[in-house]
């Protein structure tokens, strides 16, 4: 990477602000899941073994730019304090004279987490006067957010113009690594796994994947219905997006043209209708009527998948195969998770982004089984198509 490093920077008493991503879910007050928090603490740790004076920051969830309570990142101090066994300080707010003396009076090797940025309007906005303010809390800034780096956001972006030096996190280095390295030269075969609920949103990665000449694409999620709606099928009352169905067709013949195998689903678990829930039934695609639902890829689909695994030397995955917040339907998307565990397991390097897909890594404990878990989602999908990170491009050159 052409970027400076955290390596790179003294930070000996300097107040270093750390871009984290700390986006993590939140259940009754507590952190549900802290695989962000985890993969932040090479950085943490580096930063205090260097005596710097950390100064963390990150949005949590999507509030309209005011405080929302169940938006505050004080969980997340608790959780981090609790993981590293020392104190972290806590700012009720991100910028302001108090956070201020805050940040100016912290020790060497000593932590305060901000609150939410996304408590104000400018950080979306990326607006230069809420940068300055941040700003001013920095002698040397990091940024770690691989999650949020496809963001240009004040907190990401535009505070990189008020701090003199601007280097990247040890795992803002390291997911840039993994991925580069399997967009540029993956081993073969190479197969890429790709659900969720919008053809829409993974668009440019399928496109980027052709041109890569990945050897499979394996299409699952409600993704797969606006495939089966644009050859023909009955698809019932499944997910669609009516205006990708020529995408969808372009797709498969591009996909045809460069030799690479696509794969959609065979069969599929479906319900009468969305509520209740309770009448799944399991058939094959083409038997769908038109008041059927289908939630999640069926057991033929979960077996040829797992085949087509079979032998890979590189796997990415992005995206669940069915509703899999929803039980029995989170069971198409588990099976996969243990083919990619299985084939990993078997000599492939895998890597898996996106929430439900790691989630559905982690439930059945399969997450040391994958070769590299991402943080991000949006963001992996936003490299894996070719685009720059702005969170990436701000930062200082070597
Ligand atoms: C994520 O969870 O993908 C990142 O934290 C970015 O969050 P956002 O999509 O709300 O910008």
């Amino acid at each position: 990477m052409n970027k400076k490093s955290i390596k790179d920077l003294d930070l000996k008493g300097k107040r270093t602000f750390i871009r984290v991503d700390f986006n993590v879910p939140i259940k009754e007050g507590k952190v549900a899941d802290d695989t962000r928090i985890q993969g932040a603490l090479p950085t943490i740790k580096y930063a205090i073994d260097n005596g710097a004076k950390l100064i963390l920051a990150s949005h949590l969830g999507r509030p309209k730019g005011e405080r929302e309570d169940r938006f505050s990142l004080e969980p997340v101090s608790k959780k981090l304090a609790e993981i590293l066994g020392q104190e972290v300080h806590f700012a009720d707010d991100c910028v302001g004279d108090e956070v201020k003396q805050k940040a100016d009076n912290l020790k060497e090797g000593e932590i305060l987490l901000l609150e939410n940025v996304r408590f104000h309007a400018g950080e979306k906005g990326n607006d230069s006067e809420f940068a300055k303010q941040l700003a001013e809390l920095a002698d040397v800034y990091v940024n770690d957010a691989f999650g949020t780096a496809h963001r240009a956001h004040a907190s990401t972006a535009g505070i990189t113009e008020f701090v003199g030096q601007c280097a990247a996190g040890l795992l803002l280095q390291k997911e840039l690594e993994v991925l580069g390295e399997v967009l540029e030269s993956p081993k073969r075969p190479f197969v890429a796994i790709l659900g969720g609920a919008k053809v829409s949103d993974k668009i440019p990665v399928i496109k980027s994947l052709i041109e890569k000449k990945v050897n499979k694409l394996l299409i699952g999620g409600a993704m797969a219905y606006t495939f089966f709606k644009a050859m023909g099928y009955t698809i019932g009352k499944s997910l669609v997006e009516d205006d990708m169905m020529p995408t969808a067709l372009e797709i498969q013949k591009e996909a045809e043209a460069a030799e690479i195998e696509l794969l959609l689903p065979t069969d599929h678990k479906t319900v009468d209708s969305y509520d209740p829930l309770n009448s799944m039934r399991e058939m094959p695609i083409d038997f769908t009527n038109s008041g059927l639902v289908g939630l999640d890829i069926g057991t033929e689909t979960a077996v040829i998948f797992e085949k087509a695994l079979e032998g890979a030397k590189t796997i990415i995955w992005n995206g669940p195969m069915g509703m899999f917040e929803e039980k029995p339907f989170d069971t198409g998307t588990i099976a996969i998770a243990e083919a990619v565990a299985k084939a990993t397991e078997n000599g492939a390097f895998s890597v898996v982004g996106g929430g439900d897909s790691v989630a559905a890594i982690k439930q059945p404990g399969l997450d040391d089984k994958i070769s590299h878990i991402s943080t991000g989602g949006g963001a992996a999908l936003e490299f894996l198509s070719g685009n720059k990170l702005p969170g990436v491009e701000a930062l200082d050159e070597k």
